[in-house]
């Protein structure tokens, strides 16, 4: 039991020192690495904004509620990489790490979701990595959002480099959700009894919404119809 113990300490102080040595040498190549992601947020959101823009001319209607953007953290890399037992490079981070850079884009109709993927996807400079759709297939969780693994080019002083992004769409419902579930997953002290009444109740209430996100969409195009 001590020994074990005694391992799993060892491998800790091991993993954290070989961590802090990989950390100052790679400080600066680090700091370029997340300022590429920043930029391919920044692409990624701009595209989005201006099919936002051009569908609002044509359709007199804004088929995004929101843009919510974020880079994931140093914490949270080095975290991932030590979960999934992979080396500590920024290659590796490259190669690997999929949602470095995370663009969520909260629509108003499940229809919206897919146009614009669509749209996102058809443009010369995108390259389709994976795509996951939980809101035909959503998660055992009740988890509905569709998700895309994509390369976006960003254009440096001498250089084309292209970035990785994740890509998250779903609608204001799928949104509520999603934001409200992961608040409850990380509540503590929960007997098991009772978390799995809770994940009941969660995948009924991801019915729910998925329900009202189809009526809304019916009433929208009935008024559509008639104008
Ligand atoms: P990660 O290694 O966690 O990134 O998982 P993955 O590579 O299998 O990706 P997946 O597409 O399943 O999910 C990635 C992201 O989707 C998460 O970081 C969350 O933002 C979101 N997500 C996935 N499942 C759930 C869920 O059950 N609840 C909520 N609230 N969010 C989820
Ligand atoms: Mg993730």
């Amino acid at each position: 039991m001590f020994k074990k113990v005694g391992k799993k300490i060892l491998r800790e102080k091991l993993i954290n020192e070989e961590i802090l040595e990989i950390i100052q040498r790679n400080m600066m190549p680090m700091n370029e690495l997340m300022a590429y992601y920043r930029c391919a947020i920044m692409e990624v959101e701009t595209k989005f904004k201006v099919l936002n823009e051009e569908f609002s001319l044509q359709y007199d209607r804004n088929p995004i509620e929101n843009i919510k953007s974020r880079l994931k953290s140093t914490d949270g890399i080095i975290r991932k990489l030590n979960r999934k037992e992979l080396p500590f490079s920024l290659e590796s981070i490259e190669e690997n790490i999929n949602d470095v850079a995370g663009v969520r884009v909260i629509c108003s109709f499940p229809e919206d979701i897919y146009m614009l993927a669509e749209c996102l996807l058809s443009q010369d400079d995108i390259k389709l990595i994976e795509k996951k759709d939980y809101i035909k297939n959503p998660k055992e969780s009740g988890y509905r959002s569709l998700h895309l693994i994509i390369e976006v080019p960003i254009f440096l002083k001498n250089e084309k480099k292209s970035m990785k992004v994740e890509v998250q769409l779903r609608t204001i419902a799928m949104d509520f959700w999603a934001s409200l579930e992961h608040k409850l997953r990380y509540k503590k002290s929960i007997d098991p009894e009772e978390a799995e009444i809770i994940s009941k109740e969660l995948i009924e209430c991801s019915e729910i919404s998925a329900s009202l996100d189809k009526r809304m969409e019916e009433i929208r195009n009935r008024i559509e119809k008639k104008c």
